[in-house]
């Protein structure tokens, strides 16, 4: 009898680890959904830019110097000499900016679905500290090319501690270990980048997932699918995570590489805003920059620091900006989840909110001249407002109805027949009939009655206006 050494070997890891079990239950016997839309495409994709921050980040220690003399140069000897460093580095510095793009979708897809609601407030809050995680392993990771803009960024911005009352000057000298940002820091930074807030980051990602797994996905209605299940508890408006969705995120990721790949390959410097142009200037710390400006991620909260008045209070309204966002489950006192059902009042106020975060963000890589402080000011106000006000605004709301099973799901069938009946009025749209010319037929017995379809623009462009609003209707 032939012996498959293989299985056995399978076997006996199954039987010692519980691989199988923890595939099956978080994988093909978990339901999520039916109804996931494109906004679901960035969570997977955080963590596929994770594993791409971490494999390009050890690839790039391979030749890294955390040394104050050594280091602009070794990143330079990675850009040039290394075989395929530039496109290792490449992949790091836009993978930063691609990480916050992703998450910052991420967190408005949370902000639409009320994805932070009850029974998901653990869920957000693990994800805020990912977010609080990520910004202080990006601002550490900004300092170690030792460029200009590494330094003076850092000098700023670790400055700013000393607004404190009492304990300031002391703490920023220890979160430096120097007077100044010298080798100390970078030795320190790169430490914490390297090997501290990357273990953070994977243990938060963990509890993320395990948070989500407990309760289950929300989804675009903002329904739980766990309150109406089959005879066998399968919720009736879910389907197993693996294959649907593992397959559906495969699509979302081929896109994504797209967008990453065009970026890496034909503006890594993304004209100053993924890499500034003065972090091509080794560190000089006696020369400072005429204008300082964090990596453009970092500056809605930048310029909420410097639209306030007092430093002290700068600072304060600054960490306060992250403060509200975790709050956030407890200051919307609406119980409609969804977007779709709730009134005028939320989706303006998000709008606004989103308007705000944007202005704000392009100010704060602005020099900061009185008129737009002003403007600072005023967006600052607006940003603040959407969350103070929230327990006012939503408890007021006039919202709609909630479905109690989830809504624009047809099956392949349903869709298969329905194409089957607009095919031919679509087809009738994107052609007209012309008759033909008479000189191309050479029976004179045709000559009245003979027609011939052609290409008609209007019709394919009426056609596709209608395509691209659906496609826009399937994404709200
Ligand atoms: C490294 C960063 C992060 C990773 C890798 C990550 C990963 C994920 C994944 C894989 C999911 C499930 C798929 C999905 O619903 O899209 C998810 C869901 C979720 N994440 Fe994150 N996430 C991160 C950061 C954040 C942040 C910063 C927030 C907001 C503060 C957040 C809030 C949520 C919420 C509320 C859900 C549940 C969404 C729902 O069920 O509708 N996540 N996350």
């Amino acid at each position: 009898m032939k012996i498959n050494r293989l299985a056995l070997c399978g076997n006996w890891i199954l039987e010692r680890f519980p691989l199988a079990k923890v595939w099956e239950e978080h994988m093909t016997h978990y339901y999520a959904p039916k109804n996931f839309n494109f906004w679901y495409f960035f969570g997977s994709l955080a963590l596929l830019v994770l594993v791409n921050q971490f494999v390009t980040g050890i690839l790039l220690t391979m030749n890294y110097k955390p040394d104050a003399k050594l280091a602009f140069d070794s990143v330079e000897y990675i850009m040039r000499d290394v075989h395929w460093g530039w496109l290792v580095r490449y992949m790091h510095s836009t993978g930063a900016s691609a990480f916050f793009i992703v998450i910052y979708l991420h967190m408005f897809r949370g902000l639409m679905y009320g994805s932070f609601k009850q029974p998901r407030e653990l869920i957000w809050i693990f994800g805020m500290l990912l977010f609080v995680a990520l910004m202080a392993e990006a601002f550490m990771g900004y300092l170690l090319p030792w460029g200009q803009m590494s330094y003076w960024g850092a000098q700023v911005i670790i400055s700013l501690f000393s607004a404190i009352p009492v304990i300031g000057d002391d703490l920023s000298l220890w979160v430096r270990g120097d007077y100044v940002v010298s080798d100390a820091t970078l030795n320190r930074f790169f430490a914490f980048h390297v090997i501290s807030v990357p273990l953070v980051l994977v243990m938060l990602v963990f509890l993320h997932i395990v948070a989500l797994h407990e309760v289950g996905s929300n989804n675009p209605d903002g329904i739980e699918i766990k309150k109406y299940k089959d005879a066998n508890g399968i919720p009736l408006d879910g389907i197993p995570f693996h294959p649907y969705y593992t397959v559906k995120d495969v699509v979302g990721v081929a896109v994504f590489l797209v967008f990453f790949a065009t970026v890496i390959f034909y503006m890594p410097e993304m004209g100053g805003y993924f890499l500034e142009h003065a972090n091509f200037i080794p560190a000089d710390p006696m020369k400072t920059p005429e204008h300082i400006a964090p990596v453009w991620y970092f500056t809605p909260f930048y310029a909420i620091l410097r639209a306030i008045p007092d430093k002290f209070a700068g600072v304060i309204g600054m960490g306060g900006a992250i403060v509200v966002l975790f709050l956030l489950p407890w200051l919307d006192r609406n119980p409609v989840k969804s977007i779709r059902y709730r009134s005028g009042i939320y989706k303006k106020a998000l709008l606004l909110l989103v308007i705000s975060f944007i202005g704000l963000g392009y100010l704060g890589t602005q020099p900061a001249t009185p008129e737009l402080t002003l403007i600072a000011r005023f967006l600052t106000a607006i940003y603040f407002g959407f969350f103070l006000l929230m327990p006012i605004y939503t408890r007021w709301e006039k919202t709609k109805p909630v479905p109690t099973r989830v809504t624009e799901v047809h099956s392949l069938e349903e869709q298969l027949h329905s194409l089957e009946e607009q095919l031919p009025a679509l087809l009738e749209e994107i052609t007209e009939l012309k008759p033909k010319a008479t000189s191309e037929i050479s029976d004179p017995a045709f000559r009245s009655s003979f027609f011939r379809r052609r290409p008609n623009p209007e019709g394919i462009f009426n056609v596709m206006t209608r395509l691209g609003k659906k496609i826009k209707a399937s994404l709200d």
